[in-house]
């Protein structure tokens, strides 16, 4: 009978309620934990951490301060044009997890299969058009990772931008692009991308973001009674904790202060700073130093490892030979999935938390209508493609040509929800990113903050949910609900980030 189907499909609004499967459960808790692996806290004896961007979140006001400072080292120390004085951070630019051509200038959003999503390269801040992006690699979406880029995407060509410092890195290389290119100057890409590179490190390595943070920490650090909370009541189920920061001393220990109160060292067996990862992880190279109680420097050989001192360098294997704390009783959370997590999860076995804070704003966007909506009508209507593409008369094709142009209008409408230019930071219109491949493959559990730990008993058992392959029927019901609203204990909890 041909399609027609297409007269019904044009009022979809009762249709996509049919759509939905009974009972699913829609509203996800952003405050929940979310697990790649199975993992029972009840195991783990021992808690890792990372200090920033793990224990202290900050907001997003230091974003357009990174940017600034680095946009005017630009200009005053590189000598770059006065005109790019103009530009200021543009919020909800950049996502996290983008990788950036260093030769053709683009930054793009690549999914786990090495595509890039169409409609997600930029060059400055203006996208550009598919046809382009497929001509500049020669007839193909595809882009040779491995060829161009290494395992932890600081390859010579191709860099990923994995931390949440590089938001202002990579709005500020847009917007100087976009300032060469709309005067018509000529630039050497490689050049810029160093300078930029060079500038923003300006502004960690010299201290001037330390000394922002550390002048109005309450305005620069969210959620540090939430902090003192999950470390206290870890510390009172018998758990040791430690830290392994590359930041310097006084900075953590200020905050640190701001966060749990003057006596935290007291919670924490091993305190390590400044611990140059990620080659704390893979080198031996570097002993472990001695701070003393202001800071500076010892000099004497460390032979083990005493609770309430300060350590400085070092490396992981001394730590794991000076503590014996190996395998899967340590669990380490970090934001950095390849300086934090990698090494960790891949050569050491210990089990590692991701903390990735737009879990937040993502899980929001999809608990809204308008995203259940869009995708039960994209997923319907990919649905019919599938079935009916065998109709082929004149009138059928017309048909499926509608669907196919409708479909991608909702796939864009889908993706601009969580951000206009790049989407989602954990997919790509179908397919997981390169990112989220890399979140599955590196973490046993992720979370939009370590406070999400409140929420659950310190023994609990996080299952992953069984997701059915692609060959596999799913047959089962008994995890709908990982993360959902319905469950009581998490309703009570939303509160708690
Ligand atoms: C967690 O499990 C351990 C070992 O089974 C038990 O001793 C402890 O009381 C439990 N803690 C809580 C809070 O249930
Ligand atoms: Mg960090």
């Amino acid at each position: 009978c041909g399609l027609m189907l297409s007269v019904s499909l044009t009022s979809p609004l009762s249709l996509l309620l049919d759509l939905l499967p009974p009972g699913v459960c829609n509203l996800l808790n952003p405050a929940a934990i979310y697990a790649n692996n199975e993992i029972s806290l009840g195991d783990v004896e021992i808690y890792g951490f990372d200090y920033d961007y793990t224990l202290a979140q900050y907001s997003n006001l230091l974003h357009s301060m990174i940017f600034n400072t680095a946009r005017d080292i630009l200009i005053e120390q590189f000598k770059y044009p006065e005109g790019l004085g103009k530009y200021d951070y543009i919020p909800g630019f950049a996502i996290r997890g983008l990788h950036y051509d260093v030769q053709k200038s683009l930054l793009m959003k690549i999914d786990a299969f090495h595509y890039v999503q169409l409609g997600t390269a930029y060059r400055g801040l203006k996208p550009v058009p598919d046809e382009e992006v497929i001509e500049l690699y020669g007839g193909t979406q595809h882009i040779p990772l491995y060829q161009m880029s290494d395992f932890y995407g600081k390859g010579p060509s191709l860099k990923q931008f994995m931390d949440i410092f590089s938001l202002p890195e990579m709005t500020l290389l847009s917007s100087v692009i976009d300032y060469f290119i709309t005067h018509g100057i000529e630039f050497d890409q490689v050049h810029l991308y160093k300078d930029i590179s060079d500038a923003i490190r300006d502004v960690h390595v010299k201290g001037v973001m330390y000394k922002w943070i550390e002048k109005d920490m309450e305005q620069y650090i969210l959620h540090g009674d939430e902090i003192y909370a999950v470390l206290n009541r870890l510390v009172n189920h018998k758990k040791k904790l430690f830290l392994i920061t590359n930041s310097p001393f006084s900075f953590v220990d200020k905050g640190m202060k701001h966060m749990v109160g003057k006596n935290w060292r007291d919670l924490f067996d091993m305190v390590i700073v400044q611990a140059d990862k990620p080659n704390f992880f893979t080198d031996r190279r570097k002993p472990f130093r001695k701070l003393d109680d202001k800071g500076s420097l010892q000099w004497d050989k460390i032979n083990q490892l005493e609770k309430g001192k300060i350590y400085k360098e070092g490396n992981l294997f001394d730590f794991l030979r000076l503590t014996g704390w190996r395998g899967s009783k340590v669990l380490y959370f970090g934001d950095h999935l390849y300086s934090d997590l990698a090494d960790l999860m891949l050569r050491h076995g210990w089990r590692t938390g991701a903390i990735v804070p737009e879990l937040e704003t993502e899980i929001r966007i999809i608990n809204t209508e308008q995203y259940m909506h869009s995708l039960t009508w994209q997923q319907a209507l990919t649905g019919l493609l599938e079935r009916m593409q065998m109709y082929q008369d004149a009138e059928s094709k017309q048909v499926l040509l509608e669907w196919m142009k409708e479909r991608q209008e909702i796939r864009s409408l889908t993706k601009n929800l969580f951000n206009p230019q790049f989407g989602s930071i954990f997919r790509t219109f179908h397919n997981p990113t390169y990112f989220s491949r890399r979140l599955v493959r590196f973490s046993d559990i992720y979370m939009a903050s370590i406070s999400c730990l409140l929420n659950y008993d310190v023994n609990f058992t996080f299952y992953p949910r069984r997701t059915p392959l692609q060959h596999e029927a799913p047959l089962w019901m008994d995890q709908l609900c990982t993360g959902c609203m319905k469950t009581p204990f998490l309703e009570e909890m939303v509160h708690i980030r």
